[in-house]
């Protein structure tokens, strides 16, 4: 049997923070390791809520250039620009001809914009302000999917809906003309979710991020510095496992530091403080020289763009049999 397969898309709508590293970049690096990998930029997707073309090429250079200066290796792994493979959109405008209306009513985000027009008492228009590229999402998501044939994707909880949209498509159009479409697993990843600066999720969106490759020691040590910690004197006992900090030691640290620095926070020994200054010290550690490399490859935007597009044609020529065996099994060729 083939090695199987597995995909993911990164939507380029931010500078990837520690957050990202640590539960979608990492994780999927260590997939690549065993089976195939095709990991692409939804520069399409993107469109949907970028709407600078300035900030959407910034996004896009910044997470092609964050995954090569952390390790992903483009001549093991496919990284390519979802606009780079036309076929996905085919693909899409033939899959939507087998997509129940219905099952994207049910999406979440779709939803989500439809009760807040109700609530703001758009009962008139309920679809007020929604374009088609938000309804559309978890198809144009499909379509990436199934052109690569993917066997696991993995995702974060947020896009587990958007799988099994994935699948209920396939396994319409697979029953409609015959096996044609492989049925994705999703892959959710152990991870932990990586809480912020300010004890939520650490997410873009609550600028409570940790920087990943955009800051140097100084910078790093400013917004670790910021993590809330609670006023208990400065050597009382301390619970690791409830530190967000420790969290995020144990992630970056060897385990031999982690136990050790576990038993001196228990007893007391360890001060929040100092806890603060050994998590930079790794961080720095380990994300100096990705910091090095990242900074040279945003200086070179035509090299990531040849790596792009080396990816893409790859990509492509994996898309082009399945397209031609989709496109024969709807009739859109004389010959089946
Ligand atoms: N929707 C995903 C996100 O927001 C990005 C994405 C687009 C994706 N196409 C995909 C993820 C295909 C996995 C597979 O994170």
């Amino acid at each position: 049997m083939a090695a199987s397969v597995v995909l993911t898309g990164i939507k380029p709508t931010g500078t990837p923070h520690l957050g990202n590293y640590l539960g979608a970049i990492r994780p999927a690096l260590d997939l690549a390791e065993q089976f195939e990998a095709y990991y692409f930029i939804a520069n399409q997707h993107a469109l949907n809520s970028v709407a600078d073309p300035a900030q959407l090429r910034r996004h896009t250079l910044e997470v092609a250039a964050t995954w090569l200066a952390l390790g992903l290796d483009p001549h093991r792994v496919t990284l390519y620009r979802q606009s780079d493979v036309p076929e996905t959109f085919e693909l899409f405008a033939i899959l939507a001809n087998v997509t129940p209306k219905g099952l994207l009513n049910r999406a979440h985000a779709y939803k989500a914009a439809v009760a807040r027009n109700r609530e703001q008492g758009r009962d008139e228009d309920e679809d007020a302000g929604i374009n088609m590229g938000l309804f559309a999402y978890p198809l144009l998501m499909a379509a990436d999917i199934l052109l690569l044939s993917a066997d696991l994707v993995p995702v974060g909880r947020d896009q587990v809906q958007h799988l099994e949209i994935t699948r209920a498509i396939a396994r319409v159009f697979n029953g409609t003309y015959g096996e044609v479409l492989r049925v994705p697993e999703a892959h959710l990843s152990h991870a932990p979710s990586i809480v912020g600066l300010d004890g939520r999720k650490m997410s873009k969106s609550y600028q409570n991020t940790i920087p990943l490759l955009i800051a140097g020691p100084d910078e790093l040590r400013k917004a670790v510095r910021r993590y809330r910690t609670d006023s208990a004197p400065a050597h009382a006992p301390k619970d690791p496992d409830a530190s967000p900090l420790f969290e995020i030691f144990q992630e970056v640290a060897p385990a031999g530091d982690t136990a050790q620095v576990k038993g001196r926070l228990l007893s007391g020994e360890m001060t929040w403080g100092e806890l603060k200054d050994s998590l930079v010290d790794v961080l720095d550690g380990l994300l100096a020289g990705p910091r090095a490399v990242y900074r040279s490859l945003l200086a070179d935007p035509a090299e990531v763009d040849r790596i792009l597009v080396a990816g893409g044609s790859r990509a492509r020529a994996r898309a082009e049999p399945l397209l031609a065996g989709v496109r024969a099994a709807v009739g859109l060729t004389l010959q089946p």
